[in-house]
């Protein structure tokens, strides 16, 4: 394919990008996916080496998935029942969390909470029927820390029966990792320091498990870009230079289709965001894809960079934006019951967190001493969670829940709950447009957001930021729904 021979994307996308270019070329076929979905995955995580930093680069020692960073992109279908069998082959525990994935409690992947760690040697089956179609990821929720920084990650895709038309699926798993002068993963995991201001950021981004070259593409195609940040801390703010990408689902979740505020697209660990975006670029020109989240350290992330080839068509593809709706219930905010969470805790700097964990803490006292750091409602869930941590809270089964979420600390968090998508309804006292759901909202300092869902699903369900050194800090809790399980 001339069309991707000048860019830096390895022989599989090349492949996979030839393919539907030739399909779309030819039949104007709507949205051709590149893996086929399946519902039998077997996934083993174990240790792992990966060309992080391109194929010319040392070879870094990685933690991976089937030894691939990301990890194999799983593909399953809307409603079709699946099975995902876990070997693991690390030295230690572990299991895999299905962010995002409306599932059974005993398929939600938390050590202790919700099932039997994976021991060394040992498999675990997971088995769901996934009720939304959307982008998901997968990651394990033992020793997360390193799990996850290490590499442990990768994209969950349910495949919409009836997708938008579109001429390219790409998916870009953004992972941000702390790498020495050898390229390999730096110690020191769990930096009290740290946890206490923005996490472990670290200085090496990566697409789709290598440092990003060129993104081919082609004049007057539409591309459906499906990001997901796996990082440990890194929040990310994208722009895309001339170009308007339109937001059509958060988190996986449908959304009324936008133009993001000002063309920045934040993206925090854990978020997802489905982009469509008409190629309306000159053949043969660049244009950066910027990350600007960190002041001083803006970073070009990618390029797209358009083949010479004439226009695929001339005006933007005419159809339709919006995915189909997921099968969500509605919270009745006239019945609903009330459920106030704040936030506390991590150094007070008053700096908002908008810099980089690793250049500013020399010099920065007053760190608070013991493993809690972080806190929700007073009380500090600490580690990967355990056995035995009592509720919070208790929701009644299937009432719908208002809560509101203060950020009472001075830095940002990418907020999750497990086993939920919630609608995002206001942030600091302002309605939210375009309808937006979500299972991870990112919370500025003093932020409030308003959010709601219905507690149908019952089980002891996690909620916790995303920014790991937060969540093994403290940052954590535990929501029951429905009447106290009996763990026997
Ligand atoms: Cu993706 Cu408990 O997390
Ligand atoms: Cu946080």
């Amino acid at each position: 394919m001339s069309v991707f021979s000048n860019c830096l994307v390895s022989r599989r996308e090349v492949l996979r990008a030839g393919t539907a270019l030739a399909v779309t070329t030819l039949m104007l076929k709507p949205s051709p996916s590149f893996a086929t979905p399946a519902s039998e995955y077997r996934i083993s995580p174990g240790r792992a080496r990966a060309a992080l930093k391109g194929e010319n680069g040392p070879a870094t020692g990685v933690w991976a998935y089937d030894g691939r960073i990301p990890g194999p992109e799983l593909r399953l279908r809307q409603g079709v029942p699946a099975r995902i069998v876990v070997e693991n082959r690390l030295e230690e525990d572990t299991t895999v969390h299905w962010h995002g994935i409306r599932l059974p409690n005993a398929m939600d992947g938390v050590p202790g909470l919700t099932q039997p760690p994976i021991k060394p040697g040992e498999s675990f089956v997971y088995e769901f029927t996934p009720p939304d179609a959307g982008t998901f990821w997968y990651h394990p929720h033992a020793d997360s820390l390193q799990q996850l920084g290490r590499g442990l990650a990768g994209a969950l895709i349910v495949e919409e029966a009836d997708p938008v038309p579109v001429d390219r699926d790409l998916l870009w798993v953004l992972t941000d990792w702390r790498l020495d002068a050898d390229a390999q993963i730096a110690p020191g995991f769990g930096n009290r320091m740290e946890a206490a201001m923005s996490g472990r950021v670290g200085n090496t981004v990566t697409l789709n498990g290598t440092v990003p070259g060129t993104q081919g593409v082609r004049a007057g195609e539409r591309v459906r870009l499906r990001l997901v940040n796996t990082s440990l801390a890194r929040i990310m703010a994208l722009r895309f230079d001339g170009h308007r990408p339109v937001v059509v689902a958060t988190d996986g979740q449908p959304c009324d289709p936008h133009e993001p505020d000002g063309g920045r697209l934040l993206l925090g660990p854990a978020m997802r965001i489905d982009l469509i975006i008409d190629m309306q670029g000159d053949p043969g020109s660049r244009h950066a894809v910027v990350d600007d989240f960190y002041d001083e350290l803006a970073y070009e992330l990618t390029t797209f960079a358009y083949a010479d080839d004439a226009p695929l068509r001339k005006n933007p593809l005419d159809a339709p934006f919006r995915l189909p709706a997921n099968p969500l219930p509605q919270p009745d905010l006239g019945d609903a019951e009330r459920l106030d969470l704040a936030l506390q805790g991590g150094m007070m700097s008053g700096m908002g967190g908008n810099m980089m964990g690793g250049g500013m803490m020399q010099g920065m006292g007053g760190m608070t001493h013991g493993r809690a750091t972080w806190s929700i409602n007073g009380t500090s869930m600490t580690g990967d969670g355990h056995a035995g941590m009592p509720p919070l809270m208790t929701l009644a089964q299937g009432r719908s829940q208002l809560v509101t979420m203060r950020n009472e600390t001075a830095w940002w968090h990418p907020m999750h709950l497990h086993g939920f998508s919630f609608r995002v309804l206001k942030r600091n006292g302002a309605a939210v447009p375009h309808s937006l759901w979500a299972d991870t909202v990112l919370l500025a300092p003093r932020d409030t957001v308003e959010l709601a869902f219905v507690a149908d699903n019952p089980g002891d369900w996690m909620l916790h930021c995303h920014i790991t050194d937060h969540q093994t800090a403290g940052l954590m809790t535990v929501l029951r729904v429905g009447d106290a399980k009996d763990k026997t």
